[in-house]
């Protein structure tokens, strides 16, 4: 019977994670003796398998989560931070299609056809995605093109950034792990999620075309299994560099989404309404404690 796979990637200066092919993961931390040395100090060479390659990817996003867990934010959804998770999703998906189709022809250009291959697949797939929440926006009776002409969520810059530098890299792998983190984590959002937003939502509103189409009921799981296949598929410097940047890019989203979660509900409605320039046509929700920090998930 041939051997499972173990694959290990170091993600930060004393943490590597590493995964085994049937599904066990764990943190190590590298310690070389004389008597006993390290096997997983040099960085991994074989083979990767889906079942070791997820527990890498899975292990840096939970690594990169655990540094905020004590402070992470757990608010009440309100429609005005719905409406800031919209605008946050209109912008991590309005340039997506043009980066990675901009990964792709470098790694043409690389002589690397099979990554560029799978990265203007993921640019059709991720076109127009921008559309549904402006559709969204629309649909609560805001003035989308407005609001996000004129407003980007603090929180939302850097990962905006991060994504816009790594497609531009001389070797833009990393732009891999960074869409494999955003997509699975929304793909972690179930039907109660988007029923919960629905609640929200005026009578007779849709405003979930975003939020359904990234969740577990749209494209993402479907998304998230693709990438996890081509990922395993990779050489192993490659996939070193994926988890290294799905490491990455979750602390920076941690952290972001953590910074737009912890204002209260009035201080978004202040944001939103200063960037259109005019009242939105909602009042602040009647929770029982006033001063209590709120906000609803974001979409993306
Ligand atoms: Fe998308
Ligand atoms: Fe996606």
């Amino acid at each position: 019977m041939a051997r499972l796979v173990t694959e290990w990637v170091n993600v930060t200066g004393d943490i590597s994670i590493i995964a085994r092919e049937s599904g066990e993961v764990w943190f190590h931390t590298p310690r070389g003796t004389k008597e006993n040395v390290d096997p997983f100090a040099t960085p991994m060479t074989g083979v990767g398998a889906m079942g070791s390659t997820v527990g890498l990817l899975d292990g840096a996003i939970n690594l990169g989560f655990a540094g905020i867990e004590k402070r992470l934010a757990r608010p009440e959804p309100t429609l005005a931070g719905y409406i800031v998770a919209l605008v946050g999703a209109y912008h991590t998906s309005v340039d997506t299609p043009r980066n990675l189709r901009r990964a792709a022809s470098r790694f043409n250009e690389l002589a690397r056809p099979e990554v560029a291959a799978y990265l203007e697949e993921r640019a059709r797939e991720e076109t127009g995605h921008d559309r549904l929440a402006l559709k969204d926006l629309r649909a609560l009776g805001v003035p989308g093109e407005r609001l996000v002409a004129n407003f980007i969520p603090e929180g939302i810059k850097p990962l905006c950034k991060r994504f816009d530098d790594l497609c531009v890299e001389d070797y833009p792998i990393g732009c891999i792990g960074y869409s494999y983190c955003l997509e699975r984590i929304a793909a972690l959002k179930q039907e109660t999620d988007i029923e919960k937003v629905q609640a929200l939502c005026p009578d007779g509103v849709d405003a979930t075309r975003f939020l359904r189409s990234h969740s577990s009921l749209g494209s993402e799981a479907t998304h998230v299994e693709e990438t996890i296949e081509f990922v395993a598929s990779l050489p192993a410097n490659d996939r070193i560099r994926v988890v290294q940047e799905t490491y990455e890019s979750a602390l920076i989203l941690a952290e972001g989404y953590n910074h737009e979660l912890l204002k209260s509900e009035a201080e978004m409605l202040e944001e939103l309404q200063q960037a259109v320039g005019e009242a939105l046509p909602y009042r602040l929700s009647s929770y029982p404690s006033h001063g209590e920090k709120r906000g609803a998930r974001p979409a993306a």
